[in-house]
């Protein structure tokens, strides 16, 4: 088994809500980052499919294919916009490093299978200081 790695970027705001608490909860329990304007990440997204190696190509899969991937399902949506408002796999989801992952996993696993092989981890940086991986 193989694991390979693709890096993408992307920039967006957000603010953390859940839409299912009042204002006065959500600004308890999410101090500043709850701030009514938003605010913005430049965040980093790791991508790594696990497979064997296509004697054809030596590829798990091919780099340029699992950007594409990656570009369709997470960038576009995402990059430059904001995650609260714009994204439509995230209506109604609380923005926070853990709901992207899940979320981002969801739009990514079927079409890296299309390509042979599966979906293992996605890592997103949020900050220097924090960052979350999932492994489905
Ligand atoms: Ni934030």
């Amino acid at each position: 088994m193989l694991f390979i790695t693709r890096r993408e970027r992307f920039s967006s705001a957000h603010k953390l809500w859940n839409t299912s608490l009042s204002d006065e909860e959500n600004n308890k329990i999410f101090g500043k980052c709850a701030y009514p304007n938003s605010h913005g990440h430049n965040y980093q997204i790791f991508v790594t499919v696990k497979g064997q190696i296509n004697p054809k190509t030596g590829y798990v899969i091919d780099a340029k294919n699992l950007k594409s991937i990656i570009k369709k399902y997470i960038i576009d949506k995402t990059d430059h916009r904001n995650l609260n408002m714009d994204v439509d796999f995230l209506e109604n989801i609380n923005p926070t490093i853990e709901n992207l992952l899940v979320k981002f996993w969801e739009q990514l696993e079927a079409p890296i299978k299309a390509e042979g092989c599966n979906l293992h981890k996605i890592k997103l940086i949020e900050t220097e200081n924090n960052y979350g991986e999932y492994y489905g």
